[in-house]
């Protein structure tokens, strides 16, 4: 990711950007040539002598079009040959200038981020070139405006970074690893359950999903209190089934490379909890990661076996493939008996399903409290990885009724996300606040957006750092 710095004055060797208003881009010499009219994300490209100068639109100068600048700016120049860019925002006429800066940078560093640690034959003229973008005339408290956001630009990395490796690098135990060395020294208490001690518990579920693995399965545990013991702890919640071939309900080949990418709501959690130490969140927050890899072998479990929850309830395992919502029933029902938090959020790549309702575009929201749905939904519009509220009813709760045991783990395909979060929804407590994020669309995508390549989108983590901001810090 490209470093952000302030100043002054712009630096001589620096590619300079002026950002311009929708209302003075008549003016500008050569606008109406190139039919510039300053929409946000726009751009005018010239040069005078050896001096490059990118005019990017603003539109009316809102935030939104403080993101695209950012992200139009990286996106002409990150592999230009161009070492060095600057922002001046010194002329700009807009209101809350310091917070404008801020959300420039941050877009930029974050459509910044790149993964392209095995690619050992870029070509020269693709390799990233910029390292720095400055900003010019941000205003008072810019900088310390920024300093959150470098937080939090971190948190997201590190969750892309953990979504994009190949599961033969990221395993349970090797996921625990790059969390324990991503929060060294940040404040962030680490805790680590083996399966041995996931036994002692009784997690039947999440253990019965590791079982057709050589991997041992970890549930990763990351306490943060930025507040001084003075408040309760608020659950994150993931699931991190580090790859998902189905178990013996095989999913087909088309495709399962993806499911590299089915520890995204685990990946989010770990990358919020570094988030938040990071810009010393006020904040009393635990985030628990369900680690586990679901494969076929002599020893996986079967269609048709029962296992017994942490919880006492059983169930009726009909198809392996359902197996994010088995690792999160134990993994919230120890959230529940370790912590008492009176708020739950889990995050979940869970259904396909959930793809086909509302596409690449929203994340699904599942929540049994109509407060903790609008503090969610309200963070996610804000930060821009929207979420739309999804219904939960005693009629979906029915279909996974078994007639061998408390529940089964799969209903009838109609409905598939909904019957999903009703199964987890078995495993809250009576008065627990609880919201379930299905993210299946959301943490990899095939085309670049306002602050990702294509990839890894590190979705969830500014949307839950917002939340705990919004929520938790006042
Ligand atoms: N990890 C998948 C869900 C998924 C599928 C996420 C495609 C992203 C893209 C999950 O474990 C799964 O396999 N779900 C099944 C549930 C079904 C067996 C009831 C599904 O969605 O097909
Ligand atoms: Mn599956
Ligand atoms: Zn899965």
């Amino acid at each position: 990711m490209i470093d952000i710095l302030f100043a002054d004055t712009l630096p001589a060797d620096a590619v300079a950007i002026r950002p311009v208003l929708a209302a003075d881009a008549a003016a500008l010499p050569g606008a109406a040539a190139f039919r510039f009219a300053g929409k946000p994300g726009t751009m005018l490209d010239t040069l005078a002598g050896d001096a490059r100068t990118l005019t990017i639109g603003v539109g009316e100068g809102d935030l939104a079009a403080a993101d695209k600048l950012g992200s139009a700016l990286v996106a002409r120049l990150l592999a230009s040959g161009t070492v060095a860019a600057a922002v001046d925002l010194s002329g700009l006429a807009i209101e809350d200038k310091p917070a404008f800066a801020a959300r420039v940078a941050l877009a930029a560093r974050l459509r910044s981020w790149r993964h392209d640690v095995y690619r050992t034959k870029l070509a020269e003229e693709a390799r990233p070139t910029l390292r720095t973008l400055t900003i010019v005339g941000a205003g008072e408290g810019a900088e310390a405006a920024w300093a959150d956001g470098a937080g939090v630009s971190e948190g997201v990395a590190f969750t892309r970074t953990l979504v994009a490796e190949p599961a033969n690098i990221i395993y349970p135990e090797s996921f625990v690893a790059r969390a324990k060395a991503a929060l060294e020294g940040t404040g962030v208490e680490i805790e680590v359950l083996g399966e041995a001690e996931m036994r002692e518990a009784g997690m039947g579920a999440l253990l019965g999903v590791s079982q057709g693995s050589d991997r041992e399965a970890q549930l990763l545990v990351m306490k943060y209190d930025g507040s001084g013991g003075t408040r309760e702890p608020v659950a994150l919640v993931g699931k991190g089934v580090t790859f998902d071939t189905g178990g013996i309900s095989l999913k087909p080949p088309a495709g399962m490379e993806d499911m590299k990418w089915d520890m995204g709501g685990a990946g989010a959690v770990a990358g919020t909890m570094l988030a938040l130490a990071r810009r010393k969140a006020k904040a009393h927050v635990v985030g628990i990661c369900g680690l586990v890899e679901n494969m076929p072998s002599g020893g996986a479990q079967r269609p048709g076996d029962v296992v017994t929850t942490m919880s006492g309830q059983t169930v009726e395992v009909i198809n392996t493939d359902a197996e994010g919502r088995l690792v999160l029933c134990d993994a919230i029902t120890w959230t529940q008996k370790r912590f008492a938090p009176k708020t739950i959020v889990d995050l979940a790549t869970l259904t396909g399903a959930m793809i086909i309702s509302l596409g690449h575009e929203f994340g699904g929201i599942f929540s049994n409290d109509d407060s903790l749905a609008a503090e969610l939904t309200a963070a996610a519009t804000a930060v821009g990885e929207p979420l739309w509220r999804m219904p939960m009813a005693d009629a979906f709760d029915k279909m996974i009724d078994s007639p061998i045991a408390d529940m089964k783990n799969v209903g009838p395909r109609e409905g598939g996300s909904i019957t999903a979060a009703q199964f987890i929804k078995r495993y809250v407590d009576e008065g627990v606040r609880w919201a379930h994020l299905d993210i299946a669309g959301m943490v990899w995508s095939s085309k670049p957006g306002t602050f990702f390549e294509k990839g890894a989108t590190g979705y969830g983590v500014r949307l839950l750092d917002r939340f705990i901001a919004d929520n938790f810090e006042r």
